[in-house]
Protein backbone atom coordinates (compact mmCIF):
# COMPACT_ATOMS: atom_id res chain seq x y z
CA UNK A 1 0.00 0.00 0.00
CA UNK A 2 0.68 3.45 -0.56
CA UNK A 3 0.31 6.22 1.59
CA UNK A 4 0.25 10.04 0.32
CA UNK A 5 0.11 13.19 2.64
CA UNK A 6 -2.86 15.88 1.52
CA UNK A 7 -2.92 19.25 3.73
CA UNK A 8 -3.20 17.47 7.00
CA UNK A 9 -3.53 14.20 6.60
CA UNK A 10 -1.53 10.75 5.79
CA UNK A 11 -4.14 9.18 2.62
CA UNK A 12 -4.30 5.83 0.99
CA UNK A 13 -2.83 6.47 -2.46
CA UNK A 14 -6.48 5.27 -3.58
CA UNK A 15 -8.47 7.42 -1.44
CA UNK A 16 -6.91 10.61 -1.98
CA UNK A 17 -9.04 12.95 -3.72
CA UNK A 18 -8.48 17.08 -4.85
CA UNK A 19 -11.21 19.42 -5.99
CA UNK A 20 -10.82 20.28 -9.45
CA UNK A 21 -11.38 23.72 -8.52
CA UNK A 22 -7.91 23.71 -7.49
CA UNK A 23 -5.50 26.24 -9.13
CA UNK A 24 -2.60 23.68 -9.37
CA UNK A 25 -5.36 22.03 -11.92
CA UNK A 26 -7.37 24.65 -13.66
CA UNK A 27 -4.11 26.82 -13.95
CA UNK A 28 -1.07 24.60 -13.36
CA UNK A 29 -0.73 27.60 -10.19
CA UNK A 30 1.99 25.49 -7.89
CA UNK A 31 5.21 24.50 -7.84
CA UNK A 32 6.80 21.17 -7.04
CA UNK A 33 10.32 19.50 -5.60
CA UNK A 34 11.50 15.74 -6.70
CA UNK A 35 13.32 14.44 -3.57
CA UNK A 36 15.24 11.22 -3.78
CA UNK A 37 15.41 8.82 -0.81
CA UNK A 38 18.03 6.15 0.02
CA UNK A 39 17.51 3.57 2.86
CA UNK A 40 14.63 5.60 3.71
CA UNK A 41 16.77 8.57 4.52
CA UNK A 42 16.03 11.76 2.30
CA UNK A 43 19.24 13.13 0.63
CA UNK A 44 19.90 17.12 1.01
CA UNK A 45 16.72 17.90 1.93
CA UNK A 46 17.88 21.13 3.27
CA UNK A 47 18.31 22.39 -0.14
CA UNK A 48 15.46 21.16 -1.75
CA UNK A 49 13.10 23.08 0.70
CA UNK A 50 15.28 26.24 0.69
CA UNK A 51 14.57 25.84 -3.57
CA UNK A 52 10.68 25.30 -2.51
CA UNK A 53 10.83 28.54 -0.38
CA UNK A 54 12.22 30.26 -3.23
CA UNK A 55 9.43 28.96 -5.48
CA UNK A 56 6.73 30.48 -3.15
CA UNK A 57 8.54 33.60 -2.98
CA UNK A 58 8.54 33.89 -6.53
CA UNK A 59 5.32 32.85 -7.31
CA UNK A 60 3.52 34.78 -4.49
CA UNK A 61 2.44 31.41 -3.27
CA UNK A 62 1.54 31.41 0.55
CA UNK A 63 3.69 28.60 2.72
CA UNK A 64 1.34 26.22 3.57
CA UNK A 65 0.55 25.93 7.57
CA UNK A 66 2.54 23.48 8.47
CA UNK A 67 5.67 24.67 6.39
CA UNK A 68 7.83 24.03 9.77
CA UNK A 69 6.96 20.39 9.88
CA UNK A 70 7.79 19.72 6.29
CA UNK A 71 10.78 17.72 6.88
CA UNK A 72 9.51 15.55 9.47
CA UNK A 73 6.20 14.63 7.68
CA UNK A 74 8.17 13.40 4.91
CA UNK A 75 9.92 11.18 7.05
CA UNK A 76 7.08 9.95 8.28
CA UNK A 77 5.46 9.53 4.86
CA UNK A 78 8.90 7.90 3.71
CA UNK A 79 8.30 5.29 6.75
CA UNK A 80 4.67 4.53 5.87
CA UNK A 81 5.85 3.31 2.27
CA UNK A 82 7.80 0.49 1.93
CA UNK A 83 10.70 1.08 -0.41
CA UNK A 84 14.21 1.73 0.80
CA UNK A 85 15.22 4.31 -2.04
CA UNK A 86 12.30 6.37 -2.55
CA UNK A 87 11.45 9.55 -5.14
CA UNK A 88 9.85 11.80 -2.95
CA UNK A 89 6.84 14.08 -4.62
CA UNK A 90 5.96 17.43 -2.78
CA UNK A 91 3.65 19.86 -4.49
CA UNK A 92 2.22 23.18 -3.30
CA UNK A 93 -0.79 24.83 -5.14
CA UNK A 94 -2.28 28.17 -4.48
CA UNK A 95 -5.41 26.20 -3.02
CA UNK A 96 -8.86 25.73 -4.28
CA UNK A 97 -11.01 28.65 -5.12
CA UNK A 98 -14.75 28.69 -5.35
CA UNK A 99 -14.98 29.08 -9.08
CA UNK A 100 -12.47 29.63 -12.04
CA UNK A 101 -10.82 32.95 -12.28
CA UNK A 102 -7.72 34.05 -12.71
CA UNK A 103 -7.40 36.17 -10.27
CA UNK A 104 -7.06 33.85 -7.33
CA UNK A 105 -9.85 34.50 -4.04
CA UNK A 106 -8.22 36.10 -0.79
CA UNK A 107 -7.51 34.17 2.11
CA UNK A 108 -7.21 30.93 0.04
CA UNK A 109 -4.98 28.44 2.01
CA UNK A 110 -2.58 27.09 -0.12
CA UNK A 111 -2.70 22.92 -0.77
CA UNK A 112 0.28 20.54 0.27
CA UNK A 113 0.37 17.28 -1.59
CA UNK A 114 3.38 14.82 -1.13
CA UNK A 115 3.68 10.99 -2.51
CA UNK A 116 6.46 8.95 -3.17
CA UNK A 117 7.18 6.31 -5.38
CA UNK A 118 9.88 3.73 -5.67
CA UNK A 119 13.19 5.20 -6.66
CA UNK A 120 14.62 3.23 -9.48
CA UNK A 121 18.19 4.23 -8.90
CA UNK A 122 20.97 5.25 -11.37
CA UNK A 123 21.70 2.43 -13.61
CA UNK A 124 25.32 3.53 -14.15
CA UNK A 125 25.94 2.56 -10.38
CA UNK A 126 25.00 -1.41 -11.53
CA UNK A 127 26.74 -1.32 -14.90
CA UNK A 128 28.76 1.72 -15.47
CA UNK A 129 29.72 0.34 -18.92
CA UNK A 130 25.94 0.36 -19.80
CA UNK A 131 24.95 2.22 -23.11
CA UNK A 132 24.98 6.00 -22.40
CA UNK A 133 22.41 7.90 -22.99
CA UNK A 134 21.27 8.79 -26.26
CA UNK A 135 19.92 12.75 -26.64
CA UNK A 136 17.52 14.84 -28.82
CA UNK A 137 18.32 18.43 -28.91
CA UNK A 138 15.46 21.29 -29.47
CA UNK A 139 15.43 24.65 -28.89
CA UNK A 140 14.36 25.81 -25.78
CA UNK A 141 10.50 25.75 -26.10
CA UNK A 142 9.88 26.77 -22.04
CA UNK A 143 8.73 29.94 -20.71
CA UNK A 144 11.35 32.76 -19.33
CA UNK A 145 11.01 31.42 -15.66
CA UNK A 146 13.01 27.99 -15.67
CA UNK A 147 14.56 29.11 -12.43
CA UNK A 148 10.64 28.89 -10.88
CA UNK A 149 10.42 24.59 -10.48
CA UNK A 150 6.83 25.16 -11.55
CA UNK A 151 4.26 22.41 -11.82
CA UNK A 152 4.07 24.08 -15.95
CA UNK A 153 5.70 21.10 -17.56
CA UNK A 154 3.90 20.89 -20.84
CA UNK A 155 6.65 22.06 -23.19
CA UNK A 156 8.75 19.15 -20.97
CA UNK A 157 6.50 16.79 -21.42
CA UNK A 158 6.34 16.84 -24.96
CA UNK A 159 9.90 17.37 -25.64
CA UNK A 160 10.25 13.81 -23.26
CA UNK A 161 7.67 11.90 -25.56
CA UNK A 162 8.86 12.86 -28.41
CA UNK A 163 11.95 11.78 -27.69
CA UNK A 164 10.84 8.48 -26.18
CA UNK A 165 9.27 7.99 -29.39
CA UNK A 166 12.49 7.91 -31.19
CA UNK A 167 14.31 5.54 -29.03
CA UNK A 168 16.37 8.27 -26.89
CA UNK A 169 16.58 8.53 -23.27
CA UNK A 170 15.72 12.20 -22.93
CA UNK A 171 16.18 15.98 -24.95
CA UNK A 172 18.78 19.05 -24.47
CA UNK A 173 17.37 22.42 -24.92
CA UNK A 174 19.26 25.22 -26.58
CA UNK A 175 18.92 29.17 -26.43
CA UNK A 176 20.79 31.66 -28.75
CA UNK A 177 23.32 28.82 -29.37
CA UNK A 178 23.79 27.96 -26.37
CA UNK A 179 22.71 24.63 -24.02
CA UNK A 180 20.18 26.07 -21.36
CA UNK A 181 19.56 22.62 -19.95
CA UNK A 182 17.36 18.98 -19.94
CA UNK A 183 13.64 18.46 -19.90
CA UNK A 184 14.50 17.10 -16.36
CA UNK A 185 18.42 17.53 -15.67
CA UNK A 186 20.96 20.21 -15.83
CA UNK A 187 24.20 19.37 -18.05
CA UNK A 188 27.68 19.44 -17.64
CA UNK A 189 30.50 18.89 -20.63
CA UNK A 190 34.27 18.22 -19.95
CA UNK A 191 36.76 20.11 -22.43
CA UNK A 192 40.69 18.69 -21.20
CA UNK A 193 40.42 19.58 -17.28
CA UNK A 194 38.03 21.78 -17.07
CA UNK A 195 34.12 21.53 -16.42
CA UNK A 196 31.74 23.67 -17.73
CA UNK A 197 28.05 23.69 -16.99
CA UNK A 198 25.37 26.28 -17.82
CA UNK A 199 25.64 29.34 -15.57
CA UNK A 200 22.45 29.92 -12.47
CA UNK A 201 19.91 32.21 -14.27
CA UNK A 202 16.03 32.48 -15.27
CA UNK A 203 17.04 30.01 -18.19
CA UNK A 204 17.40 27.31 -16.04
CA UNK A 205 16.49 25.10 -12.95
CA UNK A 206 19.34 25.74 -10.38
CA UNK A 207 19.38 22.06 -10.14
CA UNK A 208 20.05 20.77 -6.41
CA UNK A 209 22.66 17.85 -7.54
CA UNK A 210 23.97 20.38 -10.01
CA UNK A 211 25.43 22.05 -6.67
CA UNK A 212 26.37 18.78 -5.16
CA UNK A 213 28.76 18.16 -8.38
CA UNK A 214 30.17 21.64 -8.48
CA UNK A 215 30.98 20.93 -5.02
CA UNK A 216 32.78 17.57 -5.19
CA UNK A 217 34.61 19.22 -8.43
CA UNK A 218 35.83 21.99 -5.75
CA UNK A 219 36.91 19.14 -3.12
CA UNK A 220 38.38 17.15 -6.16
CA UNK A 221 40.49 20.35 -6.90
CA UNK A 222 38.89 20.03 -10.75
CA UNK A 223 38.38 23.27 -12.49
CA UNK A 224 34.60 24.13 -12.90
CA UNK A 225 33.51 27.22 -14.95
CA UNK A 226 29.79 27.94 -14.80
CA UNK A 227 29.36 29.71 -18.21
CA UNK A 228 28.11 29.23 -21.56
CA UNK A 229 27.99 25.61 -22.92
CA UNK A 230 28.03 26.69 -27.12
CA UNK A 231 25.88 24.25 -29.24
CA UNK A 232 29.01 24.56 -31.55
CA UNK A 233 31.21 23.22 -29.13
CA UNK A 234 29.27 20.69 -27.18
CA UNK A 235 29.92 17.74 -29.97
CA UNK A 236 34.11 18.28 -29.00
CA UNK A 237 33.33 17.96 -25.61
CA UNK A 238 35.31 14.94 -24.18
CA UNK A 239 32.85 14.53 -21.61
CA UNK A 240 28.70 14.86 -21.59
CA UNK A 241 26.71 14.55 -18.44
CA UNK A 242 23.58 15.09 -17.11
CA UNK A 243 22.33 15.62 -13.47
CA UNK A 244 19.14 15.51 -11.39
CA UNK A 245 17.85 14.11 -8.24
CA UNK A 246 16.41 11.03 -9.66
CA UNK A 247 19.07 10.28 -12.35
CA UNK A 248 22.26 11.46 -10.54
CA UNK A 249 24.95 12.04 -12.77
CA UNK A 250 24.95 9.99 -15.93
CA UNK A 251 26.88 10.20 -19.16
CA UNK A 252 25.95 10.95 -22.69
CA UNK A 253 27.35 9.02 -25.68
CA UNK A 254 24.78 10.88 -28.72
CA UNK A 255 23.17 13.96 -29.39
CA UNK A 256 21.00 13.83 -32.17
CA UNK A 257 22.95 11.53 -34.91
CA UNK A 258 26.37 12.90 -33.57
CA UNK A 259 28.10 10.26 -31.12
CA UNK A 260 30.13 12.27 -28.87
CA UNK A 261 33.98 11.28 -27.93
CA UNK A 262 33.93 8.38 -26.45
CA UNK A 263 36.75 8.28 -23.25
CA UNK A 264 36.09 4.51 -20.98
CA UNK A 265 34.41 4.66 -18.00
CA UNK A 266 37.59 4.51 -15.65
CA UNK A 267 39.22 7.30 -17.02
CA UNK A 268 36.20 9.27 -17.01
CA UNK A 269 35.29 12.00 -14.81
CA UNK A 270 31.98 11.49 -14.50
CA UNK A 271 32.50 7.66 -13.29
CA UNK A 272 35.17 9.30 -10.20
CA UNK A 273 32.07 11.33 -9.52
CA UNK A 274 30.05 9.22 -9.45
CA UNK A 275 31.94 7.27 -6.86
CA UNK A 276 32.12 9.93 -4.14
CA UNK A 277 28.65 11.51 -4.67
CA UNK A 278 27.33 10.01 -1.47
CA UNK A 279 30.93 11.42 0.26
CA UNK A 280 31.84 7.89 0.42
CA UNK A 281 32.63 5.20 -1.85
CA UNK A 282 29.67 3.76 -3.08
CA UNK A 283 29.64 0.03 -4.21
CA UNK A 284 29.93 0.25 -7.64
CA UNK A 285 30.85 -2.56 -9.75
CA UNK A 286 34.58 -2.00 -11.28
N1 LIG B 1 13.61 17.51 -12.30
N2 LIG B 1 16.26 21.09 -14.71
C1 LIG B 1 14.98 20.71 -14.82
C2 LIG B 1 14.14 21.34 -15.88
C3 LIG B 1 14.44 19.74 -13.94
O1 LIG B 1 13.14 19.39 -14.05
C4 LIG B 1 15.28 19.16 -12.95
C5 LIG B 1 14.79 18.13 -11.99
C6 LIG B 1 16.62 19.58 -12.89
C7 LIG B 1 17.59 19.03 -11.87
O2 LIG B 1 17.30 19.51 -10.60
P1 LIG B 1 17.67 18.66 -9.30
O3 LIG B 1 19.10 18.31 -9.41
O4 LIG B 1 17.39 19.59 -8.18
O5 LIG B 1 16.79 17.42 -9.30
C8 LIG B 1 17.07 20.55 -13.77
C9 LIG B 1 12.96 16.60 -11.39
C10 LIG B 1 13.84 15.44 -10.98
C11 LIG B 1 11.61 16.19 -11.95
O6 LIG B 1 10.95 17.08 -12.47
O7 LIG B 1 11.22 15.02 -11.84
Amino acid sequence: MVWTYLNNDFIKKDEVRISPFDRGFLFGDGVYEVIPVYDHKSFLLDDHIDRLARSLFLTKINKPKVWKNIPQIIDKLVKKNNFNNQSVYLQITRGVDSTRSHIPENNVEPTLFITSSELKVNPFRINPERDRLEMNLIEDPRWDRCDVKSVILLPNVLAMNEAVKEGKDGVLFYKEGNITEGASFNVFAVFDNLVVTTPESKRILSGVTRKHIINILNKKKVKVLEGQLELKKIFEADEVWITSSTQEIQPVGKIEDKELVYKPTHESLWFDVLKVYFESELKIKS
